[in-house]
């Protein structure tokens, strides 16, 4: 099994990058058969500015820029999409955002014309959201943070192309908290990855992943 690993942070030594690799040595810890590559898109220089090109293939009437066409084809080549980000301004860093406006496009992550309506193409993928947060769970509870990124995000993203969330993690009050803890379940959450069974439940001895799993329930 194979993981595309998506980071959005400009620094190399962040808590982000960090989690990103304990998650995916929780991968390599489970089945050092399984594979990852990291997409660090700062690294990369990926351009997130959504342009005519893009604009071009949303309205079916031009081709895919080449530098989609090579995000799209390594997400094909992954039976798992992980992104791993700060929350900035309770949303994905607009790095990431752009990430997704330019690559998820119509013809490729979904196809909608009037005529037929939406059909979603990406039902084969697993996704594995982990937003990294500076604030504590009851700041996000008492403005409803959470359900705000979960729609947004879970549902009206990854749901509208047909892909299934299956973790929907939010590791918060990164300033206040032990690290360890958040790097213990960045890591179980690379361990679980591919230990899901066919209902989307976690697997044997996984609790954290249990819990990941209720979160994602929407
Ligand atoms: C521009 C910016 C906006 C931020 N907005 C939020 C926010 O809306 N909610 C939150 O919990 N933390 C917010 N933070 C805090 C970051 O999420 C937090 O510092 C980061 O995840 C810590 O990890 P790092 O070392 O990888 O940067 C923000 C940080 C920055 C730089």
């Amino acid at each position: 099994m194979h993981a595309l690993v998506v980071v959005a942070h400009p620094k190399p030594e962040s808590f982000t990058h960090h989690i990103a690799a304990s998650l995916t040595r929780g991968i390599k810890a489970a089945n050092p058969a399984d594979t990852f590559e990291i997409a660090d898109l700062f690294a990369e220089s990926f351009d997130p500015r959504f342009n005519a090109a893009d604009h071009a293939v949303h309205d079916r009437i031009g081709p895919v820029p080449e530098d989609i066409a090579a995000e799209q084809a390594r997400i094909d080549r992954a039976d798992a999409l992980v992104l791993v980000y700060p929350i900035y301004w309770w949303s994905m860093p607009g790095l990431l955002k752009g990430w997704i406006d330019r690559v998820f496009a119509n013809g490729w992550a979904y196809d909608y014309n009037p005529d037929t309506g939406l059909v979603k193409k990406l039902r084969h993928l697993d996704v594995h959201l982990v937003g990294i947060g500076g604030g504590d769970e009851g700041t996000y509870e008492r403005h409803g943070y959470f359900n705000a990124m979960k729609t947004q995000i879970d549902h009206g993203i990854f749901d509208y192309c047909g892909a299934r969330v299956v973790t929907s993690r939010f590791l918060l009050a990164t300033q206040l908290q032990d690290p360890a803890a958040h790097l213990d379940a960045a890591f179980a959450i690379g361990r679980g990855l591919f230990n899901q069974s066919s209902d989307g439940k976690a697997g044997k001895g996984s609790s954290d992943l249990a819990m990941v799993a209720a979160m994602s329930d929407h």
